[in-house]
């Protein structure tokens, strides 16, 4: 007998085959392609699978038709894949084989679908934008397309549908979304590609909490739809200020404690030299600190000084009190700080840098005593100031993009005070991961104009760049708002991956290279005359 596991995209099959009767079942090779008849039988006793969900049956062929033959592939297709990811991307269609990989893509299939009955039977529309279109600020670098018709003209890829669902709110659709795909060429990482999907979406007449509460619903429905989990809404909200002093980042893990204390007023006196004339003096305290070790702490010393701090100090209480600060704290001081038995205090002291350096080591110590990621932590992030400063060029930057409405209560500080003035942006974060982001816009041309001046966009171009948008709120803009939520990212976290490039079925490197269409390429000389391009 012959045993042949057939797999389709649903799983396996055992087929129990005899020879005798098919010949040709005995040349079949690995990934060839055949069609089958037979009975389904039960297996024998001790041969049924309980980790399969068909283990317990098999299928006694009749009639075998070998419907492709299949070369000795480039790899093993297995669930445990040992390829290189290189191999993997360049014959994807192969890893695509992998019931792993098939899981995910129908996961994002599904995620996707659920957007859309959610958000269907809410009264929005789904309405397409172009691809091809003009520069819009999101911040990346665009991907140009040169025009055959209009020498020395370029068109852009959407770096998002930004522009064109504000236009759709001013031409009276009032909730609009798209699964809209958005081109950034942007500087590699990790969670990021060339290419990516939003679920694009804007509303007229909304505040802040129609958004929130749309958002909310629809990700407890893709919960309840894709895999079965009841989330709890209403999520937990912080404002920027309250994520930067408490977790030092604006998109905080939230799924566990060990948050920043501001420990300034009660160390500021102890006569410790490194805390003299600081601004801020800034801990956490570390719970079941036991494995952090001596060497550890060590490390996160040298990492404050590289980062421009004196050091991380510390103290730890077990039995006694030993580290660095032990000289300097007494038991009334512990109370205050409320260091417990077991526990142990990590300081850093300078001006408001050391709230990102904090957090980062908060993370590193999640990381160290495996306390992230455990469950599903969303979390709104509102109050984002509206600008901010390039630390890179000094030049005054929207801190999510030019449209975003300043809080009317702010809005006096604009020409005097811009830094001091928040945004009506909100983000949602996940676990530590930002998965989306949005704002309630200007839908007033005075006010917009303003915001592009302090920008530095002056009147001229920013009627070239933005003309368009700046026109049609002269005509009867709605108020409205909107978020997009990257899909990449919510398959990531819902399958449970780490990297952005199992949720997407042809992905490009993180050096933005497509493997298997061996892009980006040259073309042709020809090509090249036709859009009246040089290469140099
Ligand atoms: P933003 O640029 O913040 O906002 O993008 C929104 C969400 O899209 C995802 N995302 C990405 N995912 C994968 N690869 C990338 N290169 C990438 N860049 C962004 C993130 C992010 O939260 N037009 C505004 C939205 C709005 O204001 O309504 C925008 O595009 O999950």
């Amino acid at each position: 007998m012959i045993f042949i596991d057939l797999k389709d995209r649903t799983g396996i099959l055992q087929l129990v085959i005899d020879p005798k009767k098919i010949p040709e079942a005995d040349g079949l090779n690995l990934q060839d392609c055949i069609s089958v008849k037979g009975i389904v039988q039960e297996r024998p006793q001790n041969q049924k699978n309980p980790d399969l969900p068909t283990g317990e049956v098999e299928l006694n062929v009749t009639k075998l038709t070998i419907l492709s033959r299949s070369k000795t592939p480039p790899f093993v297709v297995e669930e445990e894949i040992k390829a290189s990811e290189e191999l993997r991307l360049k014959y994807r269609y192969l890893d695509l084989r992998r019931l792993t990989m098939q899981r995910i893509i129908i996961m994002r299939h599904q995620i996707v679908n659920a957007i859309r009955e959610y958000l269907n039977s809410r009264d929005f529309i789904e309405i397409e934008t172009p691809i091809l279109t003009r520069s819009m600020p999101e911040g990346a670098r665009d991907y140009l397309v040169p025009s055959r018709l209009y020498p020395g003209k370029f068109y852009a890829l959407a770096q998002s549908p930004q522009m064109y669902k504000q236009l759709l709110m001013v031409a009276g659709f009032e909730r609009y979304y798209q699964i809209a795909r958005c081109m950034r060429d942007e500087d590699p990482r990790h969670d990021r590609q060339p290419e990516f999907t939003q679920l694009d979406l804007e509303m007229s007449f909304v505040t802040e909490e129609d958004i929130y509460t749309v958002i909310e619903g629809l990700f407890q429905y893709i919960f309840k739809k894709v895999i079965n989990q009841d989330l709890k809404i209403p999520f937990p909200r912080l404002t920027f200020e309250e994520a930067i002093t408490k977790y030092g980042t604006d998109k905080p893990d939230i799924s566990f404690g060990m948050e920043i204390s501001d420990l300034t007023r009660t160390l500021k006196n102890i006569n410790f030299p490194p805390f003299t004339g600081k601004e801020k003096i800034c801990g956490i305290i570390v719970s079941g600190a036991k494995s952090i070790s001596r060497k550890h702490i060590d490390n996160f010393n040298e990492e404050a000084k590289k980062e421009g701090f004196g050091g991380i100090y510390w103290l730890r209480k077990e039995g006694g009190l030993s580290g660095s600060l032990s000289k300097y704290i007494d038991e009334g001081i512990i109370d205050k700080i409320g260091l417990k038995e077991g526990e142990l205090l990590l300081v850093c002291a300078g001006d408001r840098k050391i709230y990102y350096f904090l957090g980062e080591l908060r993370l590193s110590i999640g990381d160290l005593l495996n306390l992230r990621g455990k469950g599903y932590h969303f979390l709104w992030v509102y109050d984002f100031p509206l600008f901010e400063i390039d630390e890179k060029t000094g030049k005054i930057n929207p801190c999510h993009h030019p449209f975003t409405q300043p809080k009317p209560e702010d809005i006096h500080l604009l020409d005097t005070e811009p830094l001091k003035v928040r945004g009506r942006q909100y983000d949602l974060v996940l676990n530590g991961n930002e998965i989306a982001s949005g704002s309630i816009r200007n839908h007033d041309r005075s006010l917009q104009e303003r915001i592009f001046e302090i920008l530095g966009v002056d009147r001229e171009t920013a009627a070239k760049k933005f003309g368009l948008l700046l026109e049609a709120l002269d005509y009867g803009a709605p108020p409205h708002g909107g978020i997009a939520p990257g899909i990449e990212r919510i398959v990531m976290l819902l399958a449970g991956v780490k990297s952005i490039r199992d949720v997407i079925a042809f992905p490009k490197t993180t050096q933005a290279q497509g493997l298997l269409e061996n892009i980006p390429d040259f073309v042709e000389p020809e090509q090249l005359k036709e859009l009246h391009l040089k290469i140099e």
